[in-house]
C-alpha cells in the first residue's frame, strides 16, 4: 500500500485550512501527493504551504505555460494512483457529476481513470438540496467513493451534515482504496439489467431491472481495479468509469456474450434479470387488431430460454460464479433451492415483495448464501454498498480457493 502516488484535488470551502493535515497524513503513510487548487481553493489554503509539505510544485492552471510544461495536465491525470477532492465544494460535485472541463481540476478529474475518493464539505443546506444529492447518486453510481461530510457545527453557523471528516479518516480511506486495487489483472464479467423478448415489430416482454444493481458490481469491481466487462440490457444509466459496457437486447444474445467473455474471466456476476421464457415466434411485423376476428385475444407461445447462470456454473473451472435470486415470499428457502439448482459459488437473494429494496430502487437488502449452508444477510443499504459487500465475500472465496 505505501509508495503510491495521490494526487489531491483542493476545491473552495473554509474547511481547505484542514488540507495540509490531510497531505501530512498521506505522506506519513509513505504516498507522494501532488496538489491541483481550484481559483476559489487557492483563497482557502496557500500553494506555498502545500508545496512545502509535498515536495512538488502545486497545480493551478489548465494555461500556465511554465505549469503545464513541468508536467501536462493529461500526464497528471494519468499519473494518479488516485485521486482524492478535499474538500469537495457543491460546485465542484456538479460538475464532476456533469462532465464540466471549465478549470484544470475539472479537466484532470474528467480525464483519469484513477478511483476517486471526494471528501465533500459545506453548509447543511446545500448538502441537502436535492441538486446536490442527485449529483451524489449520479457519482456514486459511476462508482465514485464518498468519506463523510460529517454533522455537527459548521464554519457557517449552521448545525448539521457538513462538515469534511477528520483528516486521518480521508487519509485512511484513501489508502482503502488504494489497498483494495485486489483484482488488478482479472477480468470480471458483470450482467445487469433486464432482458427484453420481441413479440413483433413493436411489442416485447421484459421486466422492471434498471440495471442498477449491476452497474454498482460493475463500477465496484473496477474500482478494485479489475477489467471490467458489463453485458448490460437496455437500460439509461452511465457506464461506469474504467467498464467496457456491452449492449444486448435479448437472453440469446446476453447467453453469447456472456459465453464470449467467460474463457478470460475470472469472476462471473449474472446480476441481470434474465427472461426465462421468449415468444416462439417473433412477429418482424406489428401484429394488428383488424388481423385477428373481432374480440379474439392474442394468443402468445412461450418457449424456455437457456438458463445461462446454470450453464457456466456447471462449466466454471477455477473462475467464481455468482448468481442473484429475486424472490417475492419464502426468501431464503426459495434461494436455497435456486442456489442447489444452479450450482453457482454465492447466490445473493433479494426480496424484491419490500417496496424499498430489489427492482429499480437505489437500496438493496440482501442475504448471501454459500454452498456449505452459510447465510449472511445485509441490512438496507444504498446499491454501491451491497456491491463492495458483495465483492468483499467473492474475494474471501477466492482467497480461500488459494
Ligand atoms: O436492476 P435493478 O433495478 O437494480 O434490480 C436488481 C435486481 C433485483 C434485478 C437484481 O438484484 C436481481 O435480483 N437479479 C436477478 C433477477 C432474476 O432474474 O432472478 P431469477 O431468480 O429469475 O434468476 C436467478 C439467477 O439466474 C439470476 O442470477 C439470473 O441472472 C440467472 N438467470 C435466470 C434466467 C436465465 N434464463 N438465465 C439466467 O442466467
Amino acid at each position: 500500500m505505501n509508495g503510491r502516488r495521490i494526487l489531491l484535488v483542493v476545491s473552495g470551502g473554509i474547511a481547505a485550512y484542514k488540507v495540509p493535515e490531510i497531505v501530512r497524513a498521506l505522506t506519513r503513510s509513505g504516498h507522494e501527493v501532488r496538489c491541483v487548487l481550484t481559483a476559489a481553493g487557492a483563497e482557502f489554503v496557500s500553494p506555498l504551504v502545500l508545496q512545502s509539505l509535498t515536495g512538488n510544485a502545486v497545480r493551478q492552471s489548465l494555461f500556465d505555460a511554465g505549469e503545464e510544461g513541468a508536467i501536462g495536465h493529461i500526464e497528471l491525470a494519468d499519473w494518479a494512483d488516485a485521486v482524492v477532492v478535499a474538500p469537495a465544494t457543491a460546485n465542484l460535485l456538479a460538475r464532476l457529476a456533469h462532465g464540466l472541463a471549465d478549470d484544470l481540476a475539472s479537466t484532470v478529474l474528467l480525464a483519469t481513470r484513477a478511483p476517486l475518493l471526494v471528501a465533500p464539505a459545506m453548509n447543511v443546506n446545500m448538502w441537502e438540496h436535492p441538486a446536490t444529492q442527485a449529483n451524489l447518486t449520479t457519482l456514486r453510481e459511476r462508482g465514485v467513493r464518498f468519506v463523510g461530510p460529517d454533522a455537527g457545527e459548521l464554519a457557517c453557523g449552521w448545525e448539521g451534515q457538513g462538515r469534511l471528516s477528520p483528516p486521518e479518516e480521508i487519509a485512511a480511506e484513501t489508502g482503502l482504496l488504494l489497498g483494495s486495487l485486489s483484482l488488478a489483472g482479472a477480468c470480471v464479467v458483470v450482467s445487469a439489467g433486464g432482458t427484453r423478448e420481441p413479440i413483433d415489430a413493436v411489442r416485447s416482454l421484459t421486466n422492471r431491472s434498471s440495471g442498477k444493481m449491476g452497474y454498482a458490481l460493475a463500477a465496484e469491481a473496477a474500482l478494485r481495479g479489475a477489467e471490467v466487462r458489463l453485458i448490460s440490457g437496455p437500460s439509461h444509466l452511465p457506464t461506469p468509469a474504467g467498464v467496457e459496457r456491452i449492449d444486448v437486447e435479448t437472453s440469446l444474445e446476453m447467453r453469447d456474450a456472456v459465453l464470449a467473455d467467460f474463457e478470460r474471466a475470472a469472476i462471473v456476476i449474472m446480476a441481470a434479470a434474465v427472461a426465462d421464457f421468449r415468444p416462439a415466434e417473433a412477429s418482424e411485423r406489428k401484429i394488428k387488431k383488424e388481423d385477428l376476428a373481432e374480440d379474439a385475444g392474442l394468443q402468445l407461445q412461450l418457449v424456455r430460454n437457456p438458463d445461462i447462470l446454470a450453464e457456466i456454473s456447471a462449466e466454471r473451472g477455477n473462475r467464481i460464479v455468482v448468481g442473484f435470486a429475486a424472490e417475492s415470499h419464502d426468501v431464503l428457502a426459495a434461494a436455497r433451492r435456486k442456489l442447489k439448482r444452479k450450482g453457482c459459488d454465492l447466490l445473493v437473494a433479494n426480496d424484491i415483495s419490500r417496496a424499498d429494496a430489489g427492482f429499480e430502487t437505489d437500496e438493496n437488502a440482501v442475504i448471501l448464501l454459500t454452498p456449505d449452508g452459510a447465510s449472511e444477510e445485509l441490512p438496507l443499504l444504498p446499491k454501491p454498498e451491497v456491491a463492495a459487500r458483495i465483492f468483499d465475500r467473492i474475494e474471501k472465496l477466492r482467497e480461500d480457493r488459494r
